[in-house]
């Protein structure tokens, strides 16, 4: 079993896997497919094991975090695991107080404003978080060859929440921060890059097999912007973990002039809402990188037929592409219909069958 394997290497037939071949960019017995927020409230059963247990507790359980995100895989047949947690959980971990709040997210007690909030930032240790080694232990154990996707939120997306206190839509003491004080703001991304960097080490080295980092709110920056004040934090992440081989996906959402340097930033794989046609984001992100995408979500709420079209085009705009992971153009939305999933899963797999 993975168990008996030394760390960081993989069991027999996941290398294989066709998921893993796709971020590779290696040919494929069928275009792969998972989604985002694939474990989590469409499920039935995840609101029955959820039941009386807040949202971070659950995380710091591990045979509740193995059942959970075994869930989606027994129920769809998706070609990857997304290990159940939440972008928050490092920064719980290493003592920053917040909560997530049903039907709100993250909500920090003190959000950091000043030099010395930053104070609240200590270095992640795998100690602070083996609940998660062992986690992913047992999950490899059970999925077989099927990969394990680790992931973390990236340091923009972190600093956002950090720094508002809560979710945002115009991310204002965010901006006012990154433009009013330059090198805080890069003291600040920095810290976060170190902690993600150890967090998604912690995964990679107990088993997972893959690595998205999710910076979902990057898109309300312009490229110049981007490249300056956050892709140094990112790219660091991503050189951090360069070394263990495992595929490296980049994802954001509204990020149709971010695709370019979301790739550049150190991506195998570059994720793409469902605003940018792929064909069209294969060209913005050039060659070398798979690209992951990009129904959107909202898409399974109209009838199976409407939801093959659409599923159609994603396929029709990927044929030329060097590798294709099938997804949602962002995560799996509370009221989804699950048995549209499992359809959906089942279309892509046999339109593509090679
Ligand atoms: O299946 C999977 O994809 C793994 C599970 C997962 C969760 N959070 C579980 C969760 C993942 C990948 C995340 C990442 C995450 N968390 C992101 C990046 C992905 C994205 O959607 O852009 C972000 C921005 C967060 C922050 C966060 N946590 C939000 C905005 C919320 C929703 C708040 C709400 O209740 O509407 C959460 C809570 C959260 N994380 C839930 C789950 C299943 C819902 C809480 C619950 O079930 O009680």
């Amino acid at each position: 079993s993975a168990n008996d394997s030394p760390e960081g290497t993989q069991q027999t037939g996941t290398h294989d896997s066709a998921f893993l071949r796709a971020c590779r960019r290696e040919p494929v017995p069928h275009t792969p497919v998972w989604f985002m927020r694939q474990a989590g409230r469409s499920l039935p059963e995840y609101r029955k094991v959820r039941e009386g247990i807040p949202m971070l507790e659950s995380c710091a359980r591990p045979e509740l975090v193995t059942e959970i995100t075994l869930q989606p895989v027994r129920r769809h047949d998706v070609d990857a695991a997304i290990y159940y947690s939440d972008i928050v959980v490092p920064l719980k971990a290493i003592g920053i107080d917040l909560d997530i709040k049903p039907g709100v997210g993250p909500v920090v007690a003190n959000p950091i404003r000043s030099r010395a909030d930053l104070a609240q930032l200590r270095d992640l240790t795998p100690e602070d978080v083996s609940y998660v080694t062992e986690a992913v232990g047992l999950l490899t154990a059970e999925l077989g060859p099927k990969p394990l996707i680790g992931f973390a939120g990236a340091p923009f997306t972190l600093a956002s929440y950090l720094v508002e206190g809560g979710p945002s839509r115009n991310h204002e003491n965010t901006k006012a921060l990154m433009y009013g004080d330059p090198q805080l703001w890069a003291d600040l991304l920095d810290r976060l890059a170190d902690i993600t960097a150890a967090f998604l080490k912690v995964q990679i080295e107990a088993g997972a097999s893959a690595v998205q980092l999710f910076d979902s709110w990057v898109g309300a920056l312009a490229p110049a912007d981007y490249r300056r004040s956050v892709m140094p934090a990112s790219a660091k992440v991503f050189r951090a973990v360069a070394d263990y081989g495992v595929p490296r996906i980049h994802f954001g959402v509204g990020t149709g002039e971010l695709l370019g340097l979301l790739g550049e930033a150190g991506a195998d794989v570059v994720g793409v809402d469902w605003r940018v046609p792929l064909d069209e984001a294969a060209r913005r992100v050039g060659p070398g990188k798979a690209l992951q995408g990009n129904l959107d979500p909202a898409v399974l709420f109209a009838p199976r037929e409407a939801v093959e079209t659409k599923a159609g085009e994603v396929l029709d705009a990927a044929a030329g592409l060097e590798g294709h992971i099938f997804n949602l153009g962002h995560g799996v939305l509370p009221n989804t219909d699950p048995d549209a999933l499992t359809r959906l899963v089942e279309y892509v797999h046999t339109r593509t069958a090679r």
